[in-house]
């Protein structure tokens, strides 16, 4: 029996398994009822008395190592499967989650491109201005109620020093600095101190354009205001310009759309005028020509300027300018496009 016992021993320690069937084939042959360890148990009786205390030992040892194999075996198998598991190559790759660009830089850039079509390049400057760009050269004055505490956040320490209330300020700056003719346009972010609602915030963003050169005149701004508005929302988009006032420019104009929403026909979106307000034009004022070193008499220009949140909620139908500065992906996931 010892010798049996011997040989099974080294038979086991051989043991190998391919696959779970093979492995149960062996738990049959040696651990079940009728296995070759389970026989040798029923056979302990027969073995005699000196000899029951070693051969006792020995068939312990031999049920252990079997068990001990036999784990061991499945224990293989079981990382085997993980392992090829890791490198199937058929498997469809994890979804890759991919970010759209907020909607105000979507229409920015759309505005931008519809102007660089025609002509205009970009111009950026500073968001904390000074007075002179901001107000002074732009012919406003002293006592102009932009400049009020209502309008404009100024730097406690220094009056001088204001967060931009307009990219006209970007205007100033070049023209100061490069000789005409100019044909720009001047993105950007600006302040004003107003209290938040669903329709007004203490920051948003402007494109503001800028044509100086000899004989420009108000046709060619309506000509270019015209043809930006049929780009931006559709050919059959007409316009119209209303007389209004702007210390920079003379004449000034507002411009409104025909309601893209009912066509014209009239809706509680345009509180049923058919027309909506998208922004304000002008010639440029020969002071502010001459404040930045530009002759008045052998120049003329004209300027325009538009909030990139009014043509988004245009465009888009967004009735609260607060989701634009919150952040939530649920919004911005929304908005997918080539620009
Ligand atoms: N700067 C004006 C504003 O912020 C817009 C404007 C620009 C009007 C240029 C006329 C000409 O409201």
């Amino acid at each position: 029996m010892k010798d049996k016992i011997q040989a099974l021993l080294a038979e086991i320690d051989g043991l190998k398994a391919a696959s779970s069937v093979e492995l149960e084939a062996l738990r049959v042959k040696y651990l079940s009822k009728k296995g070759e360890v389970s026989v040798l148990f029923n056979d302990f009786r027969e073995v005699p008395n000196e000899l029951k205390r070693e051969v006792g030992q020995l068939l312990n040892e031999l049920k252990t190592r079997a068990q001990d194999k036999l784990t061991s075996l499945k224990d293989e198998l079981v990382a085997s499967a993980e392992q090829s598991e890791m490198l199937d190559l058929t498997r469809t790759a994890e979804p890759i989650m991919l970010g759209t660009r907020h909607p105000l830089s979507l229409v920015k850039n759309e505005i931008i491109d519809i102007f660089s079509r025609i002509g205009f390049t970009i111009a950026e400057g500073p968001e904390i201005e000074d007075d002179w760009h901001v107000f002074g050269a732009l012919n406003f004055p002293p006592e102009h109620p932009a400049r009020d505490m209502q309008d404009t956040f100024f730097i406690e320490q220094n009056p001088d020093v204001v967060l931009r209330t307009h990219t006209s300020s970007v205007q100033s700056r070049i023209m100061s600095v490069q000789k005409p003719p100019l044909r720009m346009v001047f993105p950007g972010r600006v302040y004003r101190n107003e209290a938040i609602s669903y329709r007004a915030h203490c920051f948003f963003h402007q494109v503001e354009g800028l044509y100086i050169d000899k004989d420009v005149s108000f046709a060619d701004l309506k000509q270019a205001l015209m043809y930006f508005a049929q780009e931006m929302f559709g050919p059959s988009t007409q316009i119209r310009l209303r007389p209004s006032y702007f210390p920079f420019t003379e004449p000034s104009a507002e411009m409104d759309i025909s309601c893209n929403l009912c066509g014209g026909k009239g809706c509680p979106f345009c509180k049923h005028t058919g027309w909506v307000e998208i922004l304000g034009c002008g010639m440029v004022d020969p002071n502010v020509l001459e404040n930045c070193g530009i002759d008045s008499k052998v120049y003329s220009g004209y300027a325009f300027g538009m909030g990139v949140e009014r043509i988004t909620n245009l465009k888009y139908q967004v009735k609260d300018l607060r989701l634009f500065s919150e952040n939530d992906v649920r919004f911005l996931r929304q908005f997918e496009s080539a620009y």
